[in-house]
């Protein structure tokens, strides 16, 4: 198959930073995709749906002209999150979400829950509305190793989490374990995962090869090949369970490049291709139109998208560098090869 057009894709979990940082990046993730769901850890976090309405403004403000582009938002949940905040969701369609970040588990997270006791009453109050959960799946105790952290946190948290609120709709993002693929394909429908293209892409190799690869540096970190092909069985089983999100995280170079690097990969500028790359591994294309483009749709119960895109099987180079405000932003696959290549959008 040398051309393949599917309705337009959904990002279900995208950084977009703030500023001039976020007016660099949100072209590229509006190029192909017609919705994304955006992460709110920023400095400081987003924990109220007013700050989240004053940051999609400001995302709308920054998109090239007759772009158009539906960021949809999620709130940062503390420690001292008010019940106030849940019920105002209702009025809101723009904020789909709530995120959980254990504290100290990745970029900006030191605001995050430190003890999910002390959010029960938001947890509560977001089951009675219907709000789902999106959660960041590792434990944070430096005493476990960083490779098991996503399948510890299935069994102590995420388990007895689900038990407590029976009703609670929760996404696990960005999954990189043969333990998350099989814990949420064994569930019921009410939790979902979303799984970024590096983790289809990339094993724990590629973090170093020939030496370490800051780039290559995100959380939760890559993993062993056999969850690699865990993830994309998962992802091109049809299953509604498993849907699209980048995870894109811009850093600057300099931030990436140092003693002691950020967590996250920039993808959005290739992120449909790399896609489209990893379905291929498997010939299962036909696949992708479902993972990108109806299943989170129909998990966040918004309807699915109307216009198409099309994709090329052309290569192309990835360019050594893209602006971030003042700063320079390394890609995924900077100077290299990408397979695909998105050609249109059409209605
Ligand atoms: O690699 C990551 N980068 N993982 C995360 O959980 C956060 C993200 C970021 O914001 O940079
Ligand atoms: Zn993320």
């Amino acid at each position: 198959m040398h051309c393949l057009t599917l309705t337009q894709p959904d990002d279900w979990h995208l950084h977009l930073r703030d500023g001039n940082l976020m007016a660099s990046v949100v072209p590229a993730t509006a190029r192909s995709f017609a919705r994304a769901l955006v992460m709110p850890n920023l400095k400081p976090p987003i924990t109220r749906v007013d700050q989240a309405l004053a940051y999609r403004s400001r995302i709308l403000a920054a998109l090239p002209a007759d772009t158009k582009f539906n960021p949809l938002m999620a709130l940062y949940l503390t420690d001292n999150m008010p019940i106030s905040e849940i019920a105002k969701l209702k009025n809101h369609s723009e904020v789909v979400a709530v995120k959980y970040y254990p504290a100290g588990a990745t970029t900006n997270s030191d605001a995050g829950v430190s003890d999910l006791r002390k959010v029960w009453a938001v947890l509560e109050a977001m089951q009675q509305h219907d709000v789902p959960l999106l959660i960041h799946g590792e434990v944070t105790a430096s005493s476990v190793d960083i490779f098991d952290r996503e399948a510890m946190f299935i069994e102590h948290v995420l388990d007895p989490l689900l038990n407590e609120f029976p009703a609670l709709r929760v996404v696990l993002e960005h999954i990189t374990t043969e333990q998350a693929a099989d814990y949420v394909a064994q569930s019921s429908a009410r939790l979902a995962a979303t799984i970024t293209a590096h983790h289809l892409l990339m094993n724990r190799n590629e973090l170093f090869v020939g030496g370490v690869r800051p780039h290559h540096y995100c959380l939760p970190i890559l993993k062993r090949e056999r969850h690699r092909q865990a993830l994309l069985d998962a992802a091109t089983s049809g299953s509604p369970k498993f849907f699209l999100g980048t995870d894109s995280a811009p850093h600057s170079q300099s931030s990436k490049e140092s003693a002691c690097g950020c967590a996250g990969m920039y993808t959005a500028p290739a992120a449909i291709e790399l896609y489209a790359e990893a379905f291929e591994q498997r010939h299962a294309l036909d696949k992708l139109e479902g993972f990108a483009s109806f299943y989170g749709a129909d998990f966040y119960g918004v309807p699915r998208n109307t216009h198409q895109i099309s994709l090329v099987k052309h290569t192309w180079q990835m360019p050594e560098h893209c602006e971030f405000g003042e700063h320079q932003l390394i890609p995924l696959r900077a100077g290299q090869a990408i397979h695909w290549q998105q050609v249109t959008t059409h209605v």
